[in-house]
């Protein structure tokens, strides 16, 4: 895109988990940001988000919000996506997506900047951030692969509810009060109390088994990676942690592994952070990663049955790499940072 010295910036979707995490790490970062508009519905129009030590008033979105704007980041879930992203397109923005909305478009980019910057291309349009579960995990497969090639995967999330934005944040409080009481849970987010408990459904089930949080992760890979004969056999669970992501993943490659080899590539790998000494209790946790932008890669081992396999633990911020931090560096590669 045609390069500024400071953009007019618009987060859609800006009062929820991610969009909020947006506007703290375009701060953080110092993006080079001329305006923040901040749009919601109508329901917090007029409320006002912090933003640089001053104080931005959310406006209602509406087909005119886009006038004037370079990027847009969107956090506002699928059906805002695609009814929106395609009027801020016209409207000659560029469009950062964080809703499964665009993702397997086969026009559209689905961008990890560390696996796969080149694909941005430079034309306006909308760029896809991938999903959460699926960014942290081929953060770790990519140096994987490059090295052994990966022939299948198998993986089991244990996923935190700021996936499910700002309301189930809220559900497991009042849950978790609720139960220590001895009162009923009252699920309103999820099917079943999601306090003390583990639920093996992430978004709607499908006609194959497999839930739709499932098939992103089996789809969203290969197409991140750029290898579709890499096959994916994920279970998505959501646990009662309010940020990051944890995963257990079973790695098949094409060829021997070697640990140590496996733990230098990681190293070496930018964002991803192995933190694997379990003599010492040192491994990744949710409570760890939440807050940090790097994803955290431990329990490195090889298979007892097959040395061409590779079992790890990895854990991210689902809020920061998972989403809002994975966008705007998708955003500093559109003006060439
Ligand atoms: P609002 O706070 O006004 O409901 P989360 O994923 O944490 O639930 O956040 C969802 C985000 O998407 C919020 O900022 C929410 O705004 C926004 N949003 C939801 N529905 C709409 C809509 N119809 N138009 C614009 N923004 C919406």
């Amino acid at each position: 895109m045609k390069q500024k010295e400071a953009y007019e910036v618009a987060v859609v979707g800006a009062t929820g988990a991610v969009g909020r995490t947006m506007l703290s790490i375009l701060e953080e970062r110092d993006f080079p940001v001329a305006n923040l508009t901040c749009l919601a519905s109508a329901r917090s129009a007029g409320s006002t988000l912090s933003f640089r030590g001053g104080e931005i008033t959310v406006q209602e979105l509406t087909e005119s919000s886009f006038n004037g704007i370079d990027i847009a980041l969107f956090s506002a879930g699928g059906s805002i996506s695609k009814q929106y992203g395609p009027i801020a397109v016209a409207a000659g923005c560029i469009v950062v997506d964080n809703s499964s909305a665009w993702r397997m478009d086969p026009q559209v980019p689905l961008v990890v900047p560390e696996i796969n910057v080149s694909t941005i291309g430079d034309s306006p349009g909308i760029i896809a951030n991938p999903n959460c579960s699926t960014i942290q995990m081929v953060m770790a497969l990519k140096p994987i692969q490059d090295l052994y090639k990966i022939k299948r995967v198998v993986v089991s999330t244990y996923q935190s509810v700021s996936g499910s934005g700002q309301k189930a944040i809220e559900e497991l409080t009042a849950q978790t009060r609720a139960v220590l009481d001895g009162n009923p849970a009252n699920p309103e987010v999820y099917p079943h109390q999601i306090a003390f408990n583990c639920l093996p459904h992430i978004d709607v089930f499908l006609d194959n088994g497999y839930t739709k949080e499932e098939m992103k992760m089996v789809n969203e890979t290969r197409k991140i990676m750029g290898d579709d004969s890499i096959e994916v056999s994920p279970t998505t669970v959501r646990v009662p942690v309010m940020v990051a992501h944890s995963e257990s993943v079973n790695v098949e490659c094409e060829r021997e592994l070697n640990l140590t080899e496996v733990r230098e590539c990681l190293t070496a790998f930018p964002g991803v952070k192995v933190i694997d000494t379990p003599a010492n209790n040192e491994y990744p946790l949710a409570s760890s990663a939440a807050g940090k932008d790097e994803v955290q890669v431990g329990r490195l081992r090889i298979d007892l049955a097959n040395p061409r396999v590779l079992n790890f633990w990895v854990v991210g911020d689902n809020l920061r790499k998972g989403a809002a931090l994975n966008a705007v560096q998708i955003a500093e590669k559109l003006i060439g940072q």
